[in-house]
């Protein structure tokens, strides 16, 4: 099978073409011929490695996975004798979590894995985008109890976890006010943004709104900025939340009892149905900015890092 490997860490160029034998699935496993895969911030971050920490988790002198990517789409067309979950056919989505690999045309994953059945519904390019921002905007939506009628204010509203954010925040009946540049006002207005503004002129501008919940989504703004446009009681939630930013938050929240919410997310089978459902009734959809086919996978890669796509960006495999 075709794959795109990462034997070091390093700039995109260490993602090259290799053939690799087709994974045979264990008893509790299925193969999945992946159609879709996705490149997320996550994905360039641990190809740098950027922080250096992550060679910790992931290889200290290489990857140990060279094979990257974890979210993917695709068919089912191998299971292991004590499949009970899937059958051969079987259209599916979802994360590969830690095990990575979805830079392939196949991968073999556990059935309990954060991997369901893509509905008739969602097309595989969307399926394949839909585990990572999306996943990761509900739990900290979650993580914050967002309440009907509360205010939420979005900064980094276009990204993956922004474009998701807005339409869940929407969905439990908030006012959204979405932060993002001028060239993006008219896709969140578009995914239910009650009010937009520029991000070019937010921390200049005498902007002396609070709000309920303060969502950071692209780690852009400084903690100190996001506490000045938080109510009294108020969350204040750091997706990207650096090392520096997190050791800040602990201590804020310890001295100065400010709800602040951080870390990585949960990825559940229970957030990935509910996203499944609202797409079902046409109260969500998944942004897609570009795609790229495998073989493209490190100009995929240097769009993502320079940090500036709308949603997300799907590689194609197979179809
Ligand atoms: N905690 C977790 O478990 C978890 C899970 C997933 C992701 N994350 C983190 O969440 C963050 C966001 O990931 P993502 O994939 O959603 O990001 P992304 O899609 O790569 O973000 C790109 C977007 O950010 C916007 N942007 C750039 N500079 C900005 C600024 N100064 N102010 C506001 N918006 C700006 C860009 O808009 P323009 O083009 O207009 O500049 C672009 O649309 C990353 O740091 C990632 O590591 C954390």
């Amino acid at each position: 099978m075709k794959v795109i490997a990462a034997r070091n860490y390093g700039t995109p160029e260490v993602l090259r073409l290799e053939e690799w034998e087709t994974p045979s699935p264990k008893k509790n496993e299925i193969r999945i011929k992946i159609y879709n895969t996705s490149v997320n911030s996550g994905d360039w971050r641990i190809r740098k490695p950027d922080p250096k920490l992550v060679r910790l988790f992931f290889g200290i002198t290489k990857p140990k996975q060279p094979i990257l990517g974890i979210s993917l789409s695709g068919v089912v067309d191998g299971i292991g004798a004590n499949v009970t979950k899937f059958k051969i056919g079987d259209r599916v989505f979802g994360s590969t979590g830690m095990q990575m690999g979805a830079y392939a045309e196949y991968t073999c994953l556990p059935e309990s894995a954060v991997i369901m059945i893509l509905p008739k519904e969602i097309s595989f390019p969307e399926g394949a985008a839909l585990s990572f921002g999306s996943l990761t905007a509900l739990d900290f939506i979650q993580k914050c109890n967002l309440q009907k009628n509360q205010t939420i204010l979005i900064y980094g509203a276009s990204s993956s976890v922004g474009t998701a954010a807005i339409q869940l925040a929407k969905h439990f009946g908030s006012l959204v006010t979405a932060v993002c540049s001028i060239g993006n006002f008219e896709l969140v207005k578009s995914l239910g943004a009650d009010f937009v503004m520029d991000y070019e002129g937010f921390h200049e501008e005498s902007h002396n709104k609070t709000y309920d919940v303060v969502f950071e989504c692209v780690g852009k703004s400084s903690i100190s900025s996001n506490l000045q446009h938080l109510t009294k009681g108020g969350v204040l939630v750091l997706v990207g939340a650096s090392f520096k930013d997190m050791f800040q938050a602990v201590l804020i929240s310890l001295t100065k009892k400010i709800n602040i919410k951080f870390g990585p997310i949960a990825e559940t089978l229970k957030n990935l149905q509910f996203l499944v459902e609202l797409i079902k009734i046409g109260k969500f959809k998944v942004v897609i900015d570009k795609s790229y086919p495998l073989e493209e996978m490190a100009e995929a890669h240097r769009y993502v890092e320079a940090g500036h796509k709308k949603g997300n960006v799907v590689i194609n495999i197979a179809s």
